[in-house]
């Protein structure tokens, strides 16, 4: 049987900088989805566990990311989650202007200065990867071989279900490390006492869960009349990939701070349609319930009296999977 993580890496500003470092500046992070970038100009940005990254298709049609911070001061060069910048990235500090391949075009007004290249000082520039739509980048262009989202595609296409268009965003505030909501993420265990209406929704269904390769793959095989049963995917570090039947959400649990974590949904829907308003109140009651648990349990591990506990072997072999890479890096 598996032991826990030990409690003092939950929120823990010495585990944050060594999970920024070594698993998200060295994976596939998800940005968004192409069909937000539709037109030269369109970008979409963010910031996952401190890096603040932008996407940005080219004059080329190319979508290219960098991150979000201009060479001369570290000004921001967008503000915000979406826009269109025509066609230059300008800086919002003193006004460089880059190409959106991310040539520094002009230093504006900067003056003449002995050894001034601009030439090197083009934004700093992120490898760019995507899967059926969906954008990801990474910081480290020599870390990840390759987008590694094999097993969910393989279940997709056994399923005959499909990722279909941005429709909505939105994000949720959580209370807690980022670690404790993608392990509550992991595992069906807390359904029948955290999710009532979910449980009473998935009855008499068979709940699996299975690690392949980077991602984790939860079904609901069987649950005969349910509104809810999906294809629930998971890619390391922390994508949700929701599949059903009508639509998607795709869930970034995107770390903030130590103990600090935001939810990331993009809603998916047919032609690009929003989800049904019970649709959302149905998703935004299971956030509450999840964001209300994993709140508890942030403040107990933070609370000293608990150290390690155990996973079960028959609900928790994500968890424990997920924790022993974790576990890898904070020896
Ligand atoms: S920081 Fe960007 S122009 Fe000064
Ligand atoms: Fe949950």
């Amino acid at each position: 049987m598996q032991a826990t993580l030990p409690a003092r890496l939950y929120g823990d500003p010495e585990a944050w900088a060594r999970e920024r470092g070594e698993v998200f500046a060295r994976t596939w992070l998800f940005l968004g989805h192409e069909a937000e970038l539709a037109a030269a100009g369109d970008w979409i940005a963010t910031d996952v566990a401190g890096h603040r990254l932008i996407a940005v298709r080219g004059e080329d049609g190319l979508i290219r990311a960098f991150h979000n911070v201009c060479r001369h001061r570290a000004g921001p060069l967008v503000t915000g989650a979406a826009g269109s910048c025509g066609r230059e990235l300008v800086c919002a500090y003193h006004g460089w202007r880059y190409a959106l391949d991310g040539r520094l075009r002009a230093a504006t007004g900067f003056g003449a200065a002995e050894g001034f290249d601009p030439r090197a000082l083009g934004l700093l520039g992120l490898a760019v990867a995507t899967w059926r739509g969906l954008v990801f980048a990474a910081i480290d262009p020599a870390a990840p071989l390759a987008l590694s989202v094999a097993p969910i595609d393989a279940l997709l296409v056994a399923r005959g279900l499909d990722l279909a268009l941005p429709a909505l965003r939105r994000d949720h505030a959580l209370d807690c490390d980022w670690k404790v909501y993608v392990e509550n993420y992991l595992e069906g265990y807390h359904i029948d006492a955290v999710h009532p209406a979910l449980a009473a929704d998935l009855g008499g269904s068979d709940y699996r869960v299975r690690v392949e390769g980077d991602c984790v793959i939860q079904e609901a095989v069987g649950a005969a009349g349910s509104t809810q049963a999906g294809v629930w995917g998971w890619l390391w570090p922390n994508l949700g990939i929701n599949v059903y039947a009508d639509g998607a959400m795709i869930e970034r649990m995107t770390p903030v701070g130590p103990g600090r974590t935001r939810l990331d949904y993009l809603y998916l829907g047919v032609d690009g349609r929003p989800p049904s308003d019970e649709t959302l109140a149905t998703s935004d009651r299971l956030t509450a319930e999840d964001a209300a648990i994993c709140k508890a349990v942030q403040a107990n591990l933070s609370a000293g009296a608990y150290d390690r506990g155990l996973l079960s072997p028959r609900h928790e072999i994500a968890v424990a999977w997920f924790q022993d890479r974790l576990g890898d890096i904070h020896r």
